[in-house]
């Protein structure tokens, strides 16, 4: 019985944690916005998740909450690029409804009058054309008409899979999240992984 019962205590507590994860590693970070004055609910997942009435189909982001961006963006275009780029889409374009600094930090539920925006090196602007390209298709092709980038079907990203599995989204398109983890800030800022030794740009860059 006694052992049964210490038994039902750790997998209680293992679930506990399990649960708490994302607030853990999120919390105190920047995107914890929990106390700050334009978010009067004090809420962490709520300025970006909500359980009804979401913005977006689960396919960019699960639940999404927050009033989507409209701007049309100056894109990267590079000297040597061959890969085909397009208007922001999917996951980035909902951290662009934060960081293009067009749409109010508290714009999110019902609200839409917001008056605080995001401001310093965190506002990237909807001139993209100075930022790593986002939102096109990273696939073996590419990675063979480039010359200089592994194959992300077959190359290990070190986080427990392919680069294609676990960087890319369902679509095989590179997104701010294939080098960022909006709810993990362990490797700051936000990144997936450590880029020391520009361990990161090397997963995927071949030089
Ligand atoms: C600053 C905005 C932001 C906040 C705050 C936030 N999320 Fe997210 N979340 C995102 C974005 C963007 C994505 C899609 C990109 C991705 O998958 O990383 C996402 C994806 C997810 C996913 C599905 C994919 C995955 O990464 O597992 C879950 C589940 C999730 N969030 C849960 C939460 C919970 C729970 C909280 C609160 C503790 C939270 N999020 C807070 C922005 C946010
Ligand atoms: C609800 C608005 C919102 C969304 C959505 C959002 N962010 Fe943020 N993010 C912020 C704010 C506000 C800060 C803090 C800026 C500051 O400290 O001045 C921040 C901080 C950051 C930082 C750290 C900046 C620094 O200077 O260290 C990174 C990196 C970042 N966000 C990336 C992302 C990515 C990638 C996504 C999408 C996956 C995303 N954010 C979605 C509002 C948002
Ligand atoms: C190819 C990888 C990669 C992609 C894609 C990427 N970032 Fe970053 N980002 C980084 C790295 C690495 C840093 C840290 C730079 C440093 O510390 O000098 C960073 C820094 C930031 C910062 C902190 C402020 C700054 O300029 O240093 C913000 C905010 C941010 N990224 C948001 C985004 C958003 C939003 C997107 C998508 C539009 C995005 N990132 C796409 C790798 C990336
Ligand atoms: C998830 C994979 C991935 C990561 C991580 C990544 N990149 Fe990239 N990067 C790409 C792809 C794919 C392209 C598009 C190449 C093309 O179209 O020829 C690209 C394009 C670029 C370009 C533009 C090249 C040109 O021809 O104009 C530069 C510069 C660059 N990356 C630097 C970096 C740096 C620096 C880092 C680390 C902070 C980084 N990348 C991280 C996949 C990645």
């Amino acid at each position: 019985m006694r052992t049964s019962l210490v038994f039902t205590l750790i997998v209680a507590l293992m679930l506990v944690f399990a649960g708490v994860g994302y607030a853990q590693s999120i919390s105190g970070s920047d995107h914890d916005f929990s106390s700050e004055s334009w978010n009067s609910g004090g809420e962490i997942c709520e300025p970006c998740h909500t359980p009804h009435n979401a913005k977006t189909a689960a396919t960019d982001a699960p639940l999404w909450n927050h009033q989507i961006t409209t701007a049309t963006f100056t894109l990267y275009s590079g000297y040597d690029l061959d890969a085909t780029m397009g208007q922001p889409d999917g996951s980035s374009k909902l951290c662009l409804s934060c960081h293009d600094g067009t749409v109010a930090l508290e714009n999110f539920g019902s609200t839409t009058t917001g008056t605080n925006y995001i401001t310093g090196d965190a506002k990237l602007g909807t001139d993209l054309s100075d930022d790593h390209p986002v939102s096109f298709v990273y696939n073996a092709s590419l990675a063979t008409s480039d010359g200089e980038l592994n194959d992300p079907t077959t190359t290990n990203s070190g986080l427990g899979s392919t680069i294609d599995a676990d960087m890319l989204d369902t679509n095989s398109k590179l997104q701010c999240a294939s080098c960022h983890d909006p709810h993990d800030n362990t490797n700051s800022p936000f990144l997936v992984k450590s880029n020391s030794g520009s361990a990161l740009c090397l997963t995927c860059h071949d030089k």
